[in-house]
């Protein structure tokens, strides 16, 4: 059996978690920074690393506890070294290079996308059958991506602007939700109608490309049109989320414009993903990445889709250092290791095969 220590601290959550084999979760620990950043309404760089400093070292020890093992029954140390914020990978990286090299354990480099992706390897289940198509959709990224194998990737497409997460998270904050957007959005849609408004979808035909920017400005545009149009309207709150407004009227609108936007976004990536998944001959459809926790799209991809769906449960489609354990076992089983001069790679992309 391989035992891997997987760590990721690529964004807002410092997380260290044990796998066995690249697929049994021995211990996943994560500390979240959601409520330190809800104030500035998304992620604060500089107090995201400054917190991965405080959270590293105990959250690891705490994942060695739970797990019940001790360093000389690990194979390896796996660290996400890009994609994401500088100064948050640099904490992850330097504590793996420090633990991996005052332990005499090999050190493993991992691509936080890619780790997404092997969040579906996790658990019990069969392992997903080659070649298969999967959807990357997080709050940094949105690719759709044909895999032949492991580590075999050919980007079909991507988002032109916004990530689906970033689509997510902006219109929260106009709707005056809470952060992150994502669940705020998917939990005030419940009580909305999703054909409340006709929000555009960006079908770029002939490509298997999103765009969400001109769906965020539709949003942001009806949200415009409901502000008063007093002459106080420097102080006057917007009357969608006015506390004057009975609650039921005062959801409503919300809650209509959540479910239409939410549709609108869903609509686009599950009809790309089914039609690349029928021309590729996949054989299964992932699904991948903290937006892969959205019940609509799950829901819908498992409807429309041709070929079987798998995603990982909500909690390990958000960022988590089990996915990166996951990744790192594959990895460290092809022969992969880093040298103790690995640096982050904040723009790190997927080595791809170039398109036929
Ligand atoms: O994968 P992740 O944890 O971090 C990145 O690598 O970016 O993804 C976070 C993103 C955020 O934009 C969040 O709003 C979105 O995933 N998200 C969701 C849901 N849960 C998280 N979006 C839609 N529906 C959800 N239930
Ligand atoms: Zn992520």
């Amino acid at each position: 059996m391989t035992l891997i220590l997987g760590i990721e601290t690529s964004c807002d959550e410092t997380a260290a978690a044990v796998v066995a084999d690249g697929r049994a979760i021995r211990s996943n620990v994560i500390a979240s920074q959601v409520d330190i950043h809800r104030r500035y309404g998304g992620i604060f760089p500089e107090v995201a690393s400054r917190q991965h400093v405080l959270s590293i070292l105990p959250v690891t020890e705490e994942a060695m506890s739970n797990a019940n093992v001790v360093w000389d029954d690990l194979a390896a140390v796996a660290v996400t070294y890009g994609p994401g914020l500088a100064g948050s990978l640099l904490v992850g990286v330097n504590a793996a290079k420090g633990l991996a090299w005052g332990r005499g354990l090999p050190l493993v480099g991992v691509n936080h996308i890619e780790a997404h992706i092997y969040a579906n390897w996790l658990g019990d289940a069969p392992p997903p059958e080659f070649p298969l198509v999967c959807l990357v959709v997080s709050g940094g990224h949105s690719e759709l991506m044909l895999m032949k194998g492991h580590g075999q990737y050919r980007r079909l497409g991507g988002t032109l602007d916004d990530a689906a997460g970033e689509a997510f998270d902006k219109v929260g904050r106009v709707l005056g939700l809470s952060y992150p957007g994502g669940p705020a959005i998917q939990e005030a849609a419940r009580a909305g109608v999703p054909t409340a408004y006709n929000l555009p979808r960006a079908w770029l035909p002939g490509t298997y490309d999103f765009s969400f920017s001109g769906l965020k400005t539709a949003v942001l545009r009806v949200v415009q049109k409901n502000q008063p149009k007093t002459d106080d309207r420097a102080t006057a709150k917007p009357r969608l989320v006015s506390s004057q407004t009975p609650p039921v009227l005062r959801m409503l609108p919300v809650a209509n414009l959540a479910a239409s936007f939410q549709a609108a976004v869903v609509d686009v990536l599950v009809d790309k993903t089914c039609r690349a998944a029928e021309e590729y001959g996949a054989q299964t459809v992932l699904l991948a990445g903290g937006v892969a926790a959205n019940e609509l799209l799950r829901a819908e991809m498992s409807r429309q889709s041709p070929v079987p769906v798998r995603c990982p449960p909500p909690e390990l489609c958000t960022d988590n250092a089990a996915m990166v354990a996951s990744n790192g076992f594959f990895r460290f089983e092809m022969g992969e290791r880093a040298g103790w001069d690995l640096d982050v790679v904040p723009s790190l992309r997927l080595t791809t095969e170039a398109p036929d």
